[in-house]
């Protein structure tokens, strides 16, 4: 039977970045996120006796190649737990323009481990869906539960899952995603998790997560915004630190990023609180309080260089449709 679901994006707030298990994306410390309201990717998936191989369209293009042999190999395992041997018709759009620069193997893996699972007939729970997910894209197991998540690093495959610390409805913040770039990154999250460990940094990062951990987890439960906004933003340049450290060193950010980075902090010291945090590329996230969204938006729209902004707020995680 044909299969739809719906998954969200993540943000993450504290930042999945080194793996302790390749194969297996079991990742080198906890991670913490929000899901995105407003960027998200539905797929639907069919599993049919007289097909001769799996196909992919993304977005209606065929994809090839690298791309498409992720995502046969994650039909594999959907394949082995189910033990079922037809091969699928595999069809996903995002709801963002493609080359947008946002991330999708979240939305995509967390999406497809759904709406597949449940066209071969398996009806797993949360945690192992989480599992699943994270096998095809480590960020994808927090795009499985709702709002506000923590992904637990764990110990081995059945131990690293995330799971849902707040209800969606929690607390209205807002992730004003700011394009800067619209092109493909150069070197893939998967291949810059590889570095990390490179980094004279490194260790002392992963060190100290416990600690930043417990904090942010308290901030957000007393919605305290700008602790948990000095939490993020510390964090992300954190991260950016072990990547343009790394052996052999990488930047994600382009001028505009480092605009924006000036911009937001000189906002702040004229009363406007917003914080920022970027991934694996030079687009921002722009984190604010619901009632400062349009003047965020305005003052965004100003800087050189950006190209356009979603709004976005917690959301639900993957849910079939
Ligand atoms: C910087 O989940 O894309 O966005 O497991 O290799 O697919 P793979 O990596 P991926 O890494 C995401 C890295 C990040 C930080 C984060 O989302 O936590």
């Amino acid at each position: 039977m044909k299969e739809t679901a719906n998954a969200p994006a993540n943000i993450a707030f504290i930042k999945y970045w080194g793996k302790e298990d390749k194969e297996l994306r079991l990742p080198a410390n906890n991670s913490i996120s929000m899901n995105l309201s407003d960027v998200y990717t539905t797929t639907s998936v069919e599993f049919e006796k007289n097909l001769k191989k799996d196909t992919v369209y993304i977005n209606e293009e065929k994809v090839k190649d690298r791309k498409e042999k992720r995502v046969v190999k994650h039909l594999d395992r959907i394949r082995e737990i189910a033990g079922i041997s037809e091969y699928a018709r595999v069809e996903s759009t995002n709801n963002f323009p493609s080359g947008a620069g946002i991330a999708s193997s979240a939305s995509g893996f967390a999406a497809l481990t759904l709406a597949a699972t449940k066209a071969a007939d398996l009806n797993l729970n949360e945690k192992k869906l989480s599992v699943l997910a994270r096998l095809g894209s480590g960020s994808a197991c927090r795009s499985i539960p709702d709002g506000i998540v923590e992904w637990r690093a764990g110990n081995s495959s059945e131990t690293s899952f995330a799971h849902s610390l707040f209800p969606e409805t929690h607390w209205k913040l807002a992730d004003v995603v700011t394009i800067v770039q619209e092109e493909e990154k150069k070197v893939s999250s998967t291949s810059g998790h590889d570095l990390a460990p490179t980094s004279p940094f490194y260790a002392t990062r992963i060190k100290n997560m416990p600690l930043k951990i417990r904090e942010i987890k308290k901030a957000i439960k007393d919605k305290d915004f700008s602790l948990f906004g000095e939490i993020i933003e510390e964090e992300a340049i954190n991260m950016h630190t072990v990547m343009m450290t790394s052996t052999p060193p990488l930047f994600y950010w382009n001028a505009a990023t480092v605009r924006i980075i000036n911009a937001v902090r000189e906002w702040r010291d004229n009363g406007l609180s917003a914080y920022f945090t970027i991934d694996a590329g030079p687009n921002m996230h722009i984190i604010c309080q619901e009632k400062d969204i349009e003047k965020v938006k305005t003052r965004l729209k100003k800087i050189n260089g950006v190209k356009r902004v979603i709004v976005n707020y917690p959301a639900r995680g993957a849910s079939l449709i």
